[in-house]
């Protein structure tokens, strides 16, 4: 078996020319491997092209080149059997307005070939929290719930790889924990998960290992720990035990005072040792009441490689 849940190698998108629009260049050249068990992070401004090349690992949008294996299965060669193994949750929804929930994930697990004794409706229902709206048609569920409705249609047929592009994106914050909670459900029960989100927090707190994309690229990828320590940079907040003037301090550390009595100073970790602005400031005869860092977050990992 792959130790991969995906692996993609080469892969281009041009989107052919419109009446309006030019030809556009949505892939570029993408290499990723997503491991198995593993909640993987796609990142990426508007436009990167994480919809599209989600959308390609669905088979919703066709490649112009490149490889793309899911469980182990090339897409061209083994379709079926790359087709069952991913569940995906679409950024725009798609719902049929004349099913009811309980209808829409039959529909769905029939397009699956899933027979009726091994469908999981109910169970579905239960986990997306539908279960009293099963009967209702879904032009009368609230926003929140259609798209809790498309998260179980990702479901049906049980894949081995579940995607979700944007799942919060505009959500209120009820849904958001509900979505979160039965992601890291599935991911404890050994699937695995590839997300793309806007909440670059959020993403910190859910994902193992993280890809940024840009222009069609990969620009980064990497577990979140290792991401997040590339920004060589810490700031240390120390707060006087009675107000002081700023100590000097060693060079390329910047220092700050700020209104509410702290100070910051701000240093690069492989060129400062912490204990060298510790050192200044006892130096400089103040003695300290509380002492705090603050690390660098996924925010500044982001905006330091995208922008370009
Ligand atoms: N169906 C389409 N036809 C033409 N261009 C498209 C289509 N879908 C997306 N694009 C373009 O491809 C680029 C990548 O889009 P997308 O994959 O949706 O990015 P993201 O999801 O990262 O915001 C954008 O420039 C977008 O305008
Ligand atoms: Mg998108």
């Amino acid at each position: 078996m792959a130790e991969n849940a995906i692996e993609i190698e080469g892969l281009h998108k041009t989107y052919a020319a419109a009446r309006r629009s030019p030809e556009k260049v949505a892939l570029d050249g993408v290499d990723l491997a997503v491991p198995r068990g593993s909640i993987f992070g796609l990142l990426g401004p508007n436009g990167a092209g994480k919809s599209t090349l989600i959308n390609i690992l669905a088979g919703l949008v066709i490649k112009s080149s490149g490889t793309v294996k899911i469980w182990g299965f090339d897409q061209d060669a083994n379709p079926r059997q790359s087709r069952a193994s991913i569940g995906v949750m679409p950024q725009e929804p798609n719902l049929d307005a004349f099913f009811t929930p309980r209808g829409s994930l039959d529909v769905q697990a029939g397009l699956y070939g899933v027979p009726s004794h091994k469908r999981r409706t109910d169970e579905l229902l239960d986990l997306i929290g539908l279960a009293d709206k099963a009967e209702a048609y879904a032009r009368s569920l609230s926003g929140g719930m259609r798209r809790r409705l498309l998260l179980g249609k990702a479901l049906v047929h049980s894949p081995q790889v579940l995607v979700l592009d944007e799942p919060t994106a505009g959500v209120d914050i009820e849904l958001r924990n509900m979505l979160w909670q039965n992601v890291r459900k599935l991911n404890d029960q050994g699937m695995t998960i590839i997300l793309t989100t806007h909440y670059l927090e959020e993403a910190e707190q859910m994902c193992d290992q993280i890809a940024i994309i840009n222009h069609g690229s990969v620009i980064a990828n990497d577990s979140t720990a290792n991401l997040l320590s590339r920004l060589d940079r810490k700031t240390m907040v120390i707060r006087p035990e009675s107000a002081a003037a700023l100590p000097a301090m060693p060079e390329g550390v910047s220092a700050e005072a700020r209104p509410d009595g702290t100070m910051h100073f701000t240093y690069r970790t492989s060129l400062t040792p912490a204990e060298s602005v510790l050192a200044a400031v006892r130096a400089a005869g103040i003695s300290i009441a509380d002492v705090r860092t603050e690390e660098a977050d996924l925010e500044d990992v982001f905006l330091s490689l995208t922008r370009a």
